[in-house]
């Protein structure tokens, strides 16, 4: 009886081992009819070759981590070069910004679209490189700036292939991760020398009106031709479908009033502001700047023209995207101040500036503040009260030391002549670097001149005058008006200083102070009184990846 019934509790046993794959839906997973594959053979060369490469990515995070020069939150690949934010898009929740990349080494060179998504334009993924050049292709020299566009739902990169011309390609994957640069680049092919036309193929820029796509080829200086217009000026095309383009005209006549005669029209960015539109450029001279005007019967009439950046200033290309709040906002590339040698034994170049939320109200003067989002960075705050400060006084504030830290500062400048702080101080102040309003000129100026100790070389810029290139100072045209106090937001940021005024102007410097002591913070006033009203400190937390 005992043998019976373990013999009926076995063939159990083995009838459910038997059945159970089916009622459990193997299937479902599957495996059902196949055979699994043998897994990759491991070759122990490989091994070693993944243990030699964690060793050197081990020795360069521990460099970039001990750098004490390297910024921590403002957008940085995780290392090498980095120049012009491009291409930057809002797609499926989610902000994509591209950028000029040379994965290689912290210098330029020859030119990737690296990329990186956020949710908050804050925090960033670093995704595989987007574009990167095609060898025999049209861009087997380097893949430079241009934008973003969505076309009938696709979206699709607008960019310089070098040396042959404008280039798109498409992705249709919702993370953007991979590209189809088209069949038919260069879609504006760069002019042979024997081409007597006027117009110069660069850096594209792309917006549809009605049925049709515009482009700008913007001016750059090594692609002038002989026969094109003087000065700063951008090409405009069109197009039915991004593919087949037609050249119009020159879109806009320079203005000697506001440019120098050998400023160039690089990264154009073209785009309706408040009542008025914009074109944001880089002249590989100056630097960022921008028009405001009209657009009618495909001309650009610029009415005011401003600088985003001065002598003594690294603040280049800029380009702007609208997100799904209508906002308009505004990236940058803030290049070193230092010679290309260091950025080599460094290993890392350039960051970008924080986005900056663009703003044309009614009296047609652009506003410009860090996106918001930037307030989750912050922690340790504090602040003091109200106080006066007597004529030629410099105030230390013990408890705002710091070189990752955002400062806010209200000063009124009553009999004052010079109001502001000094950041990155060391306690003898022999390492400082100010930061204040100069009443008589109307200017706010940045101070970088006694930032560090170790003179290096100012950066060669080869076509600004000799005698500016040694500038460390940057001074921006800022009006007060009468009883207006001065609104500082300081963003301090280890080599980055990014300095709001009056939610009207602003002024990045990159300074390398050498002291690890210069960290103190001073409120100052020079030939006379001021009031402070109000003087805030947090430190910013890090988002870089080291
Ligand atoms: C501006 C620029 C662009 C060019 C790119 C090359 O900084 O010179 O004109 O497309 O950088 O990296």
């Amino acid at each position: 009886m005992k043998t019976r019934l373990r013999f009926s509790l076995n063939l159990l046993v083995v009838v459910c081992a038997f059945l159970a794959p089916a009622f459990l839906g193997t299937s479902s997973y599957g495996q059902d009819n196949q055979a699994p594959t043998a897994a990759p053979k491991i070759e122990p060369q490989e091994i070693e070759k993944v243990e030699k490469l964690i060793g050197a990515a081990n020795e360069l995070r521990d460099r970039l981590q001990n750098d004490p020069q390297r910024p921590k939150y403002h957008f940085m690949p995780p290392w090498a070069w980095i120049n012009d934010p491009n291409g930057p898009i809002f797609w499926k929740g989610r902000y994509h910004l591209f950028y000029q990349f040379n994965p290689n080494a912290g210098t330029w060179g020859l030119m990737h679209w690296g990329h990186a998504s956020s949710k908050d334009l804050i925090h960033w993924t670093h995704h595989p490189i987007a574009l990167r050049p095609t060898p025999g292709g049209p861009d087997r020299d380097g893949i430079f700036s241009g934008g973003a566009v969505i076309n009938h739902g696709v979206p699709t990169l607008i960019y310089h292939g070098v040396p042959d011309g404008t280039c798109i390609a498409t992705s249709e994957d919702d993370d953007l991760i991979h590209w189809k640069k088209c069949p038919q680049n260069p879609v504006i092919p760069v002019p042979r020398a024997d081409q007597k036309v006027e117009y110069g193929v660069y850096d594209p820029c792309a917006w549809k009106r009605g049925d049709t796509w515009y482009a700008l080829t913007g001016w750059g200086r090594n692609f002038a031709r002989p026969n094109a217009p003087e000065g700063d000026t951008a090409f405009l095309f069109k197009s039915p479908d991004l593919v087949h383009w037609e050249y119009v005209h020159p879109f806009y006549q320079s203005d000697r009033r506001w440019t120098d005669a050998d400023e160039d029209c690089a990264v154009p960015d073209f785009f309706p502001l408040g009542k008025q539109w914009a074109l944001f450029f880089a002249s590989h001279k100056r630097g960022c700047q921008y028009y405001l005007g009209r657009y009618e019967h495909d001309h650009f009439y610029p009415e005011q023209h401003a600088r985003l950046n001065w002598s003594g200033g690294q603040v280049i290309a800029p380009i702007t995207m609208q997100d799904d709040r209508a906002r308009r906002i505004l990236f940058t590339w803030i290049n070193e101040a230092r010679l290309e040698p260091r950025h080599r034994v460094v290993g890392w170049a350039g960051v970008m500036g924080l986005p900056r939320v663009l703003r044309l109200p009614h009296d047609n003067l652009l506003r410009m503040e860090p996106v918001p989002e930037v307030e989750a960075l912050r922690f340790n705050g504090r602040q003091r009260n109200k106080f006066m400060l007597e004529g030629n006084a410099a105030v230390e504030v013990g408890e705002m030391r710091g070189d990752c830290m955002e400062i806010q500062l209200e000063i009124s400048p009553l009999h004052a002549q010079q109001v502001g702080l000094l950041v990155r101080c060391s306690p003898d102040g022999a390492e400082q670097t100010a930061i204040f309003y100069d009443v008589a000129t109307k200017t706010l100026r940045v101070d970088g001149s006694k930032a560090s100790l170790i003179a290096e070389e100012p950066p060669l810029v080869p076509i600004l005058p000799a005698e500016e290139r040694k500038i460390r100072t940057q001074a921006a045209p800022l009006t007060l008006a009468d009883g207006e106090p001065l609104k500082l937001r300081v963003f301090l940021d280890r080599s980055v200083v990014e300095v709001f005024a009056n939610g009207r102007q602003a002024v990045a410097q990159r300074i390398y102070p050498s002291r690890p002591d210069s960290l103190g913070t001073r409120v100052f006033s020079r030939g006379g009184r001021a009031r402070v009203t109000r003087l805030q400190a947090w430190d910013l937390a890090a988002t870089g990846s080291f």
